[in-house]
């Protein structure tokens, strides 16, 4: 019986809980784990190390135009690199990218310099002999993949939010961020349509990977 080939998209607020999920869906299926939030936050790096001003649109276009993107698969992760280059996951998760990374992901240049290069990570996926993709971020459901197999839309209190991201040791704003997120026009953080919304703040890590994995378990029994 051959196995299908699934795409599973996690989109939510900041740490809403799609990370964990999503490595753990990936371990458990043998999926790619795509975390779109690290690719937004590595061409924010390297905006940065370029110079380019958050509030500078026509650079920031240009700038992001000129991105050669590849990936690198380490494990059961597909990792961004800029022209042959990885970003440390210190300063991925830095103060400076914390701050700038909303400002940029709103420019619409440099979510169009990212769109096609995310499409491709099925085909990455595939020839690594995956069994499908996870991909994690904002606007998978809605934008990159609207036809994915399975859409997850997690969410959690803002209290319980900021508890998480300050158990896991980090200085970031993520209601500002949060805010930025949803009120851009340029692909704005939402619930896909019909997409399963799960709400977290009251349910452990593994009670949210048992929910969303228990459908995906069920459509790979069933074969294609
Ligand atoms: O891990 P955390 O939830 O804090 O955020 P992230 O997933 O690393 O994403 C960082 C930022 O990248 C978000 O706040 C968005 O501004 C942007 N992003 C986006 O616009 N679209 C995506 N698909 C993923 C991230």
């Amino acid at each position: 019986m051959a196995l299908p080939f699934l795409i599973v998209a996690i989109d939510g607020g900041a740490a809403a809980g799609k990370s964990t999920t999503a490595r753990a869906l990936s371990a458990r299926f043998n999926l790619l784990h795509v975390d779109t939030g690290s690719y937004y936050r590595a061409v924010t790096h390297e905006l940065l190390r370029l110079g380019v001003a958050t509030d500078d649109p026509g650079a920031i276009a240009a700038a992001a135009a000129g991105l050669a993107l590849g990936t690198r698969v380490e494990g059961r992760n597909a990792r961004i690199e800029i022209a042959g280059r990885g970003v440390e996951e210190a300063d991925l998760r830095g103060p400076a990218v914390n701050a700038a990374v909303s400002h940029f992901a709103a420019v619409p240049a440099v979510r169009a310099a990212l769109l096609a290069y995310q499409r491709d990570q099925a085909r990455v996926a595939r020839e690594g002999g995956f069994a499908g993709l996870v991909m994690e971020g904002r606007d998978i459901g809605t934008v990159i993949f609207p036809e994915a197999d399975f859409r997850f839309f997690l969410h959690a209190d803002p209290a319980e939010r900021a508890r998480r991201r300050a158990a896991e040791g980090q200085q970031d704003s993520i209601a500002e961020r949060d805010r930025l997120d949803s009120s851009r026009k340029a692909s704005p953080l939402q619930c896909p349509a019909g997409a399963t919304d799960l709400d977290s703040t009251h349910l452990s890590l593994e009670e949210v990977v048992a929910r969303v994995s228990a459908p995906i378990a069920a459509r790979f029994a069933a074969g294609a």
